[in-house]
């Protein structure tokens, strides 16, 4: 059977930035940013979109459009060894880690969705949240929210990625940008955005490389790199288009939406005088249903901004899905309904463990997933540095421009030796954090650039092997 294709090159777009556009803007970042410093962080945040996310966006592209295969099938077809297959595995196990937290999330914003219109939480919002985020209720709503991601990646690519994000992105972008409108008309809408655009500079100094780890991972999570589904939808390709211009286009987007989300977020909780910069997952439910509750028309505004929640969680989920169906279709031969459905079933369980578990849930959201995508985003950018080398540049350079094809050889340098120095001191605190070993951080950074030094040299040898 041929693999299927993006109808149009819009349709990639709409469906990458789909991924990237997600409960990471409208839920993670306007709280990160509010925890660590305000716009200090959102600065940093900003270049690191820039220096790692979108580089390493690109590299994602590059293997996935030159395979035309997953994740799996990318790494050992084009390494033509098993051994890289097995690397390939990672993005496998992060996307099933990724939908089992996300699908609860998810479940969380449909039952907001349903409780915005019949008012079932605005008598006590807070009481309200604790009485359904983690329970037998709170598997049930999961499994709606999957179920709905299954329909769609049943579809396929064209009839269900493609035609889904071609009406979804349209209508977050229209929602979003008209509660934003909206929220600048609350009374304290100028606190709410002079809190979120305010620089700390001395907030920033003083715990510099927490806010970076932190800036990083949003930076990672936020474009969808490193869990290898960009890797998957770039298969998809189907002639040669300029994947720099396509990467750009994307990371834009998804950061604006991401600013906008904070112009609806801070001036509603100001607006009702609501504690910012609380931690825990369920702050921003808390916190916006207290408002949803008090305020003229909260009713249809809740229902509005729990809308376009849906649709985000809704456009990110499906590429999560979308990855381990692409490998069991194309390792395997298995159909794709079949794939989906067997694998939506396979989420529900681990699915489930996360919304009966608040600890599991907890670990999963805030550690693991980071990590897993760092050391995704590593293993792939070692990758094309030192296995594809100059295969990559070219694949980089075809359908690109007069600027795309001079950005091709700087990019290997950035992708191949600056990012993975830098992200393996990622990974490596990461680890450390996990196993609660604490080293000073000059013994982090050592132990960080002798073991990416090493990976260099022994890809270097072993490339005809590997
Ligand atoms: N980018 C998504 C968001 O911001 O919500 C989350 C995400 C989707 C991360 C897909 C990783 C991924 F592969």
């Amino acid at each position: 059977m041929t693999r299927e294709s993006w109808t149009t090159r819009t349709g990639f777009i709409l469906a990458a930035a789909g991924s990237a556009v997600g409960l990471g803007n409208v839920w993670r970042f306007p709280w990160m940013t509010a925890q660590n410093g305000g716009s200090a962080f959102l600065m940093l945040y900003l270049a690191l979109v820039l220096i790692v996310g979108v580089p390493g966006l690109l590299a994602e592209f590059v293997i996935g459009r030159r395979a035309r295969r997953n994740p799996v099938g990318a790494l050992s077809s084009l390494s033509e060894s098993d051994r890289w297959g097995v690397v390939g595995l990672i993005p496998v196990v992060t996307t099933v880690f990724l939908l089992s937290f996300y699908s609860v999330v998810g479940g969380w914003i449909l039952r907001y969705l349903v409780g915005s219109a019949t008012g079932a939480y605005f008598d006590a919002p807070g009481a309200y949240f604790d009485s359904i985020a983690f329970g037998p209720e709170a598997v049930a709503f999961q499994a709606v929210f999957l179920a709905a991601t299954a329909a769609i990646v049943f579809g396929g690519v064209r009839r269900g990625i493609e035609a889904a994000t071609k009406v979804m992105m349209p209508a977050i972008v229209v929602l979003l940008v008209g509660l934003a409108a909206w929220g600048t008309t609350l009374s304290g809408a100028g606190d709410g955005l002079s809190f979120f655009l305010s620089f700390d500079a001395a907030y920033l100094r003083e715990n510099f490389f927490d806010v970076l780890g932190a800036a990083t991972g949003q930076a990672l999570f936020t474009l969808s790199v490193g869990a290898g589904t960009m890797i998957t939808y770039a298969s998809y390709l189907g002639e040669d288009r300029s994947l720099a211009a396509d990467g750009a286009t994307i990371a834009v987007f998804n950061t604006l939406i991401g600013v906008v989300a904070g112009l609806v977020v801070f001036p509603l909780l100001f607006a009702q005088d609501l504690p910012v910069g609380e931690s825990g997952p369920g702050a921003l439910f808390v916190s916006l249903a207290g408002a949803f509750s008090t305020l003229p028309a909260g009713r249809l505004v809740g229902v509005v901004f729990f809308g376009v929640m849906t649709l985000a969680a809704l456009s990110s989920s499906i590429s999560m899905l979308e990855l381990p169906v692409a490998f069991l279709v194309d390792e395997y031969d298995v159909e794709r309904r079949r794939a989906t459905a067997g694998l939506a079933g396979l989420f529900l369980v681990f699915g489930a463990v996360n919304a009966l578990r608040p600890a599991v849930f907890d670990f999963v959201a805030s550690t693991l997933v980071d990590l897993l995508l760092s050391l995704g985003l590593l293993c792939f950018l070692l990758f094309t540095g030192w296995v594809l080398g100059t295969d990559a540049t070219e694949e980089f350079r075809n359908g690109a421009g007069s600027l795309g094809r001079v950005l091709a050889l700087p990019w290997l340098y950035v992708v191949g030796v600056v990012l993975p120095l830098g992200l393996t001191f990622t990974v490596t605190t990461g680890v450390l954090g996990v196993a609660n070993v604490s080293l000073p951080s000059a013994a982090v950074a050592a132990l960080s650039v002798t073991a990416a030094v090493a990976a260099f040299v022994g890809l270097r040898r072993s490339r005809s092997v590997l």
